[in-house]
């Protein structure tokens, strides 16, 4: 029951509560420095990452525990046949706690299910990638000051995208949000993910694959990376990866406090000029990436973050 595999079965007051965990770690980083002394996580890293890994390892070392784990299949006894399940019955008997990522969709729910110890999920394959929705919406809230009422587009690859997937479902349960899905015809949003919105009475989406017509309307803007990864044949990954580029003359038609998000690693899809423009908040997401997974890691094992009361953070 503690494992976190998807925020779509976690209540969205829980949802807050980690935002404002997060909010509250930012400001008092000194004072939750031991909170999790002690502890041990594991991060079971079978596909490559940079942030998720490292800001997994940074925020349990940060909380004063530490970090065990390996950052390929190639290195761990997968190589040699080892099954998830067997893999997390032997962390239980190390760890408090474990991360994993894995290239096949529900991978994290099998290993949920096999350990004896709380499971967050660091991405599984195209379906889902909690924490990174957990740092895209505490960046959206703290650009934008909440959820509702909000026009946000997502840009690129929006049919493999699991932090695009993750995001959208679990807006669509504050509600009130209108998406524009930007992407060429190929990397269209999955039918799952539409049938999310349209249950949602108060959220409605438009499809195009024209960015430029629609950036001036927009109050966030998710740019996504069209991921090599993911694609069968090297011939469409060419043909489609440098479908949307955002450089500072896309970025001109833009409202002057829009958000552009990225859940990184980016290719091509945002030139580095944009970087230091007010509306970049991608490496800002960035840090809110560790931080939140402070406010999981800390919460999924019940461990008081000190000076922090429940309920008082409330900013969304
Ligand atoms: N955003 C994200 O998941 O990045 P990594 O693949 O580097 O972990």
């Amino acid at each position: 029951g503690r494992s976190v595999v998807t925020l779509d079965d976690m209540p969205l007051g829980c949802i807050v509560e980690l935002l404002d965990r997060a909010s509250y770690i930012s400001g008092h980083m000194r004072q939750v420095a031991h909170t999790c002394d002690g502890r041990v996580l594991a991060t079971l890293f079978y596909e490559p990452s940079t942030r998720t890994r490292l800001s997994f390892e940074t925020a349990m070392l940060r909380l004063g525990g530490q970090v065990i784990g390996f950052a390929s299949a190639k290195e761990a006894s997968a190589s040699k046949g080892e099954t998830v399940s067997d893999t997390l019955k032997t962390i239980s008997q190390y760890a408090d706690i474990a991360t994993i990522r894995h290239p096949k969709e529900g991978a994290a729910l099998v290993a949920s299910q096999a350990a004896d110890i709380p499971v967050i999920n660091a991405g599984d394959g195209g379906h889902m990638h909690p924490t990174q929705t957990l740092a895209d919406l505490e960046t959206i809230r703290s650009r934008r000051g909440g959820f509702k009422g909000l026009t946000i587009g997502l840009c690129g690859d929006l049919t493999f995208g699991r932090t695009v997937h993750s995001l959208i479902s679990t807006l669509c349960r504050f509600g009130d949000v209108n998406f524009v899905l930007i992407s060429p015809e190929e990397l269209r949003t999955p039918e799952y993910v539409l049938e999310r919105i349209k249950a949602s009475p108060s959220c409605s989406y438009l499809e195009t694959d024209d960015l430029d017509q629609v950036i001036g309307d927009l109050d966030v803007l998710y740019m996504t990376r069209v991921q090599k990864e993911r694609f069968f044949n090297e011939d469409d990954y060419l043909r489609l990866r440098d479908t949307y580029i955002l450089d500072l003359d896309k970025l001109d038609k833009a409202k002057p406090d829009m958000a552009v998000l990225h859940p990184l690693p980016r290719v091509n899809e945002i030139e580095a000029g944009v970087d230091g423009d007010p509306r970049a908040a991608y490496f800002e997401q960035v840090r809110n990436g560790m931080l939140v997974r402070m406010a999981l890691e800390s919460a999924l094992l019940g461990d008081a973050l000190p000076g922090y009361e429940e309920g008082k953070e409330v900013r969304a």
